[in-house]
């Protein structure tokens, strides 16, 4: 296998990541619009998708750990709002900013990026119901699938800046991080 010298998406930088990403998931304005006629709908389910959330981390020891001493009644809202700004209906640089954020905030408390992840199993559950309750089932389905699918890659972005950044950091030039980071260097 050849290793690629340069490739177009390692030029796309900071808040251009979002904008692609956004582009990428290619969502039009009905389907924005569908989720946000759902919003009404998402509100009082957050609650229990909260609480399952929170359920599935706590009957695990690994990530269990990430909450002691934590305000769990603030964590409850902080994501419930979450999943909430998935039916917000605008998906712009702004939104994607912020859920950016929220990834880079995970990364500071040195959680492996396999948890977030794994978790949209519960995330996918929830909105998966709220989508069936649409007057359009298949078409909000659809519709939450991307911008679901646009939090998993915004996650994983927040990971992936870190590591080349600091990688970038040591060795003095994000090409040869880059080059590191594919392991074949
Ligand atoms: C779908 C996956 C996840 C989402 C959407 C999510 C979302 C959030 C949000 C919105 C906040 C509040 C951020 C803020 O202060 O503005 C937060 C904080 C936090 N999350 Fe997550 N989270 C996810 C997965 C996880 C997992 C798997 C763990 C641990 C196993 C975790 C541990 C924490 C902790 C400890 C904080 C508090 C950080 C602090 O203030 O020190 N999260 N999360």
């Amino acid at each position: 296998m050849s290793t690629p010298h340069r490739r177009s998406s390692w030029e796309v930088k900071d808040a251009a990541i979002l904008a692609e990403l956004i582009t990428l998931m290619n969502l039009s304005p009905d389907e924005a619009a569908l989720l946000k006629s759902l919003g009404p709908t998402a509100e009082p389910l957050a609650p229990q998708m909260t609480t399952a959330f929170y359920e599935r981390l706590f009957a695990h020891d690994n990530t269990k750990e990430y909450f002691e001493g934590k305000a769990m009644e603030r964590l409850h809202g902080m994501i419930a709002r979450w999943f909430i700004g998935l039916f917000s209906g605008t998906y712009d640089e702004e939104y994607a900013h912020q859920r950016l954020y929220i990834g880079h905030i995970h990364v500071k408390i040195g959680l492996p990026v396999r948890y977030p992840l794994a978790m949209m199993d519960v995330v996918m559950q929830y909105g998966d119901q709220i989508a069936a309750q649409s007057s359009q089932p298949q078409a909000a389905l659809k519709a939450f699938r991307k911008v679901l699918s646009l939090d998993v890659a915004i996650f994983n972005q927040a990971y992936e800046d870190n590591q080349l950044k600091h990688l970038a950091d040591i060795v003095g030039c994000e090409a040869l991080a880059r080059r590191l980071l594919l392991g074949t260097s």
